[in-house]
């Protein structure tokens, strides 16, 4: 949802980092970009519609070299369609200042015509150039910088990060939070902010988060604080772990490919060293996770949006199957319109790659507000959610930039299953040697993920993809735990495709979307071995009936034999069992979209982390 960066150097130039940021950050958004350099007392802005490189090419002129100051911004358009007028950095009616802000401004509008009943003339349709007019306005009335953006951000709601430089001050950037994630890195040579660490760290591991109200100064080799309350802050930096190999494509044609096959390493990185096979238990260094609190609560609601809701889904067939605690799932964007009933006994887990998706946040912090304890599973240790968590685990699936989730799921869905385990053991469902076995699961399920991995099956994906990639739509079906998964192959296929995809419990096709079936549409059938085996089949069967091609993926034999098309996947615990089913539907969606034309990293209309609700 946009990516903001900025740099002040004692010496240098600025604009090939700023654009070495904005393309570390160009998966939060990547429909329009530009950048703002001070120099010689005025502010030069460059923007353009489309992706970074046309901006890259439109810079290739190098006018913007040399100077020592600059913002930059990567927009995923909220108000205003993405053309160069209302692509970022905006600035005021008198030139006074240039800004970047990544959220929105609720009470833009008022603002606006507030303004423009003042004489304002708005150039662009975006809440943003509000800010920038209110901040220029205070520059003009003599304001500082950092001055001028803190009583602009007195009369703002919403949600934003921003930064900002005055064309009279080379030496200052100033920047702020509420909401979105900035962090800033600061070296001797200079300072740097940007919405993630991913786009600071070549220049230290050391980095500062904002936190919600922070109004930052920085200057090369400084940087100043300010708190909600105006007080000066103490934020000092913290050591951040990211290897910057991990944020490269490596020699994969695409992130998400290079993601999926990551995913027996991500499930490895996520368990093994928390098992504890002597007591067949589960040890999790995060803390608030210790057996007399996984005893204390009698009901666990769910919480997330898109892929992350589905790994909530299948962590409610493991929380109930394994710990034997009641377990509900609720979108984050409608949890807040119900009157949802908690109690101090319920643990209400938010489950997110980004920790930045505001339903998400505002969800689990209603829960908390109503007396349940907040928990989160969460991908990004400095991420929003993991703040305003009681208690959280960290996925550890390394940095995931391809905008469609792969190795994320299976990192929620691993450590679902741990705190399943866990809780489980702790409340007397499972004893020591049911433990062991179940996590024994978990190292078995890591080669065998591999080998359905291989070269070989994806060559057979792909013979797929060549034979259905320009079919009329397609239908995904799933029964019990692969429910969930079949709505997650709808999800990869449609965000990267563009196909359109449905995702339905296998026992619901008989109520109307077999009317849906027929030559030309496929259906895609989860049938794993197991008690819904022979269920799972005959629904394959009536699609069969009907003249629809079947695409079977599973472990069961004879559904496998009775398909158009089979992906036979290797036999795992019903409870981890989603992980293989999802891996064939991952790179399904990855070939199709492929063939199709279609820009896997940076699909149209995405961004990776929705921070606006
Ligand atoms: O960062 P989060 O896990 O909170 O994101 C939630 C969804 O926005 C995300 O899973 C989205 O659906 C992905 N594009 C799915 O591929």
């Amino acid at each position: 949802m946009c990516g903001i960066v900025g740099a002040v150097l004692r010496e240098g130039s600025v604009l090939e980092g700023l654009l070495e940021g904005l393309r570390a950050l160009e998966y939060r958004g990547y429909d329009s970009a530009g950048v703002a350099v001070g120099a010689d007392g005025g502010v030069s802005i460059r923007r353009q519609a489309g992706r970074l490189e046309a901006l890259e090419s439109v810079l290739a002129d190098g006018a913007l070299e040399g100077a020592r100051i600059g913002i930059g911004h990567t927009r995923w358009a909220t108000h205003g369609p993405p053309t160069e007028i209302n692509a970022h950095p905006h600035t005021d009616g008198g030139g006074r200042v240039a800004l970047v802000h990544n959220g929105i401004i609720e009470n833009y509008l008022e603002l606006r015509e507030e303004l423009c009943g003042q004489g304002v003339e708005f150039l662009s349709a975006t809440d943003t150039e509000v800010l920038a007019q209110l901040v220029g306005r205070e520059l003009a009335a003599g304001a500082a910088l950092v001055d001028a953006v803190r009583s602009t951000l007195a009369r703002v709601r919403g949600y934003y990060a921003i930064a900002a430089l005055a064309i009279d001050d080379d030496r200052a950037l100033v920047c702020a939070r509420q909401g979105p994630p900035l962090c800033l890195a600061v070296v001797a040579g200079g300072a740097f902010l940007a919405s993630d660490p991913l786009a600071l760290v070549r220049h230290t591991h050391e980095l500062v988060f904002l936190e919600d109200g922070d109004v930052a100064t920085l200057s090369p080799g400084s940087y100043a604080v300010v708190d909600a309350a105006g007080e000066k802050a103490e934020r000092p930096a913290v050591e951040v772990e990211l290897d910057e190999e991990q944020a490269g494509r490596g020699a994969f044609a695409h992130f998400m490919l290079k993601e999926i096959h990551e995913q027996p390493d991500v499930l490895a990185r996520t368990a093994f060293d928390r098992i504890d096979e002597v007591e067949g238990d589960v040890r999790f260094t995060e803390e608030g996770w210790d057996a007399e609190c996984l005893r204390s609560f009698d009901r666990v609601q769910l919480l997330a949006c898109g892929t992350a809701r589905y790994a909530c889904q299948v962590a409610a067939f493991q929380l109930e199957g394994l710990a034997g605690i009641p377990a509900d799932v609720d979108y984050a964007s409608e949890f807040r319109y119900r009157s949802p009933r908690l109690s101090e006994r319920t643990l209400a887990l938010a489950i997110s790659q980004s920790g930045e998706t505001a339903d998400t946040l505002a969800a689990l912090r209603l829960a908390r507000e109503l007396g349940a304890r907040a928990g989160a599973i969460c991908n990004v240790p400095e991420s929003s959610l993991v703040r305003a968590a009681d208690c959280f685990l960290m996925t550890r699936a390394g940095p995931e930039i391809g905008v469609a989730s792969t190795k994320a799921f299976v990192s929620q869905i691993v450590t679902s299953y741990l705190l399943s385990v866990a809780a489980g053991r702790a409340r007397g469902n499972l004893d020591a040697g049911e433990g062991r076995a179940l996590l024994e699961e978990l190292r078995l399920l890591r080669p065998r993920l591999a080998q359905l991995l291989s070269r070989e099956t994806h060559a057979r994906i792909a013979e797929i993809a060549e034979r259905h990639h320009e079919v009329k739509g397609f239908m995904f079906l799933g029964r019990g735990i692969h429910y969930p998964v079949a709505l997650e192959g709808a999800l990869k296929l449609k965000e990267i495709s563009y196909m359109h995809a449905e995702g339905y419990p296998a026992g619901e096709m008989k109520h109307g979307p077999i009317a849906l079936v027929e030559p030309g549409m496929t259906t895609v059938v989860i049938a794993n071995k197991g008690p819904l085996a022979e269920k799972v089949r005959s629904n394959l069967e009536q699609v069969r009936a009907r003249g629809g091609q079947v695409i079977c993926v599973g472990s069961d034999a004879p559904s496998l034999a009775l398909a158009d098309e089979a992906v036979e996947i290797p036999e795992t615990s019903p409870w981890l069992a989603p992980i293989l089913s999802v891996a064939p539907l991952q790179l399904l969606a990855y070939e199709i979209a492929l063939r199709r034309g279609c820009d896997i990293d940076k699909p149209r209309n995405l961004a990776k982390s929705v921070t606006v609700e």
